[in-house]
């Protein structure tokens, strides 16, 4: 079997450490692991199947010879350095916001649109981790009733917003929050109404990202509208669901069609207290739906509530998910 040269950039970040553990345990085919970061982690080690990897400051030419490049180390980043690892012959596979939305460049959760995947030129995006766990479900029940709108509120962890959102809280809980801060207030105690900046029209762009990239990836218009919520939650996003359909369906059928799609387990009997939880997803890779129930205020409705770990399906487990379809082949 061949084995292939993997790049991590960002790889001492929430994302970028989780990827090398994923590329592991899932056994990818590496030949050679090149691990790049800043500046600051230059010759800091990280354990690879047993053996311990430098981390090398990120340059250009740190690309020669790879063939996948995983980017999880910001927009700016991935904007400078994704086209220099192209150039030098590798697949990229980025998890910044940089290409999402470019109309060339092809925005893939496998589960949904994995033939997409084939038509990249050198660069493939990995959504925003909310929409991620979102359209892993949405796309089976489109297909089965046809969606006329959604309406979704998150509750998302702070390692969403990276090590440092994770620092701020445990800073809070600990030592009274003295370290610097991520977020604009307090987290720990708290829920932000807030993720990422805020455009004119009143929305962040965190739930911009949520309208825009969910209609890309169905490859369709989706009515979606959305509140991102940020919580002092140590890893998962959980979100509140509402979807309305075109065409008639019962609790029942939701449940059927989820307990079957790729990538969903249906963890749903809420008064024997089973539902999902983000301590029930941490370190999982499947996304977790339940509290699935009609809602009667509309033809045809439905309210369910949708759980992944967002640091590996929402990121690291999707972009390998990507790099072994490459290497499957259609
Ligand atoms: N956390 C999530 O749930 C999630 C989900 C989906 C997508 N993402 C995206 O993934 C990316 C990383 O997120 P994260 O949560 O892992 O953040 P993080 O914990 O803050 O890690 C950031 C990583 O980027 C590296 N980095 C920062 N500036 C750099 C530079 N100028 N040159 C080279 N490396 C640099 C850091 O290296 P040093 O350690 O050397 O500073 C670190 O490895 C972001 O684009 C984020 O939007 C995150």
């Amino acid at each position: 079997m061949k084995h292939y040269n993997v790049a991590v950039v960002g790889a001492t970040g929430l994302v970028g450490r989780t990827m090398v553990k994923v590329l592991e345990e899932r056994q990818f085919p590496v030949d050679e692991l090149v691990l790049l970061a800043s500046e600051r982690s230059a010759g800091k080690e990280i354990m690879f199947n047993g053996k311990p990897v430098k981390v090398q400051k990120l340059e250009g030419d740190r690309f020669k010879g790879v063939e996948f490049a995983l980017f999880s180390a910001g927009a700016n980043v991935s904007l400078e350095y994704a086209p220099k690892a192209v150039a030098h012959g590798a697949v990229v596979i980025d998890n910044s916001s940089a290409f999402r939305m470019d109309e060339k460049i092809p925005l893939v959760v496998p589960e949904v649109n994995r033939k997409e995947i084939f038509r990249n030129t050198g660069i493939i995006a990995n959504p925003n981790c909310s929409t991620i766990q979102l359209v892993v479900v949405l796309k089976p029940l489109h297909d089965a009733f046809g969606i006329k709108r959604v309406v979704v509120s998150t509750y998302q962890s702070v390692t969403g917003a990276g090590q440092k959102g994770l620092d701020q809280l445990m800073d809070e809980l600990s030592n009274g929050g003295l370290r610097e801060k991520k977020f604009p207030h307090p987290i720990a105690y708290n829920a932000l109404p807030h993720i990422d900046v805020f455009f004119d029209d009143g929305y962040s762009k965190e739930e911009w990202k949520m309208m825009k990239e969910t209609s890309k990836i169905m490859g369709e218009p989706i009515k979606l509208t959305a509140t991102t919520v940020r919580v002092p939650v140590m890893g998962g996003h959980s979100e509140s669901v509402n979807i309305e359909f075109e065409k008639p369906c019962s609790a029942d059928e939701v449940r059927n069609i989820l307990s079957k799609a790729s990538g969903v387990i249906v963890q749903d009997d809420p008064k024997k207290n089973v539902y999902p939880m983000p301590i029930l997803a941490k370190d999982r890779d499947e996304v977790f739906v339940g509290r699935i129930r009609k809602d009667d205020t509309v033809k045809s409705g439905i309210n369910l509530w949708v759980v992944a770990d967002n640091v590996r399906k929402g990121a690291a487990t999707n972009a390998v998910q990507i790099a072994e379809v490459l290497v499957k082949g259609d």
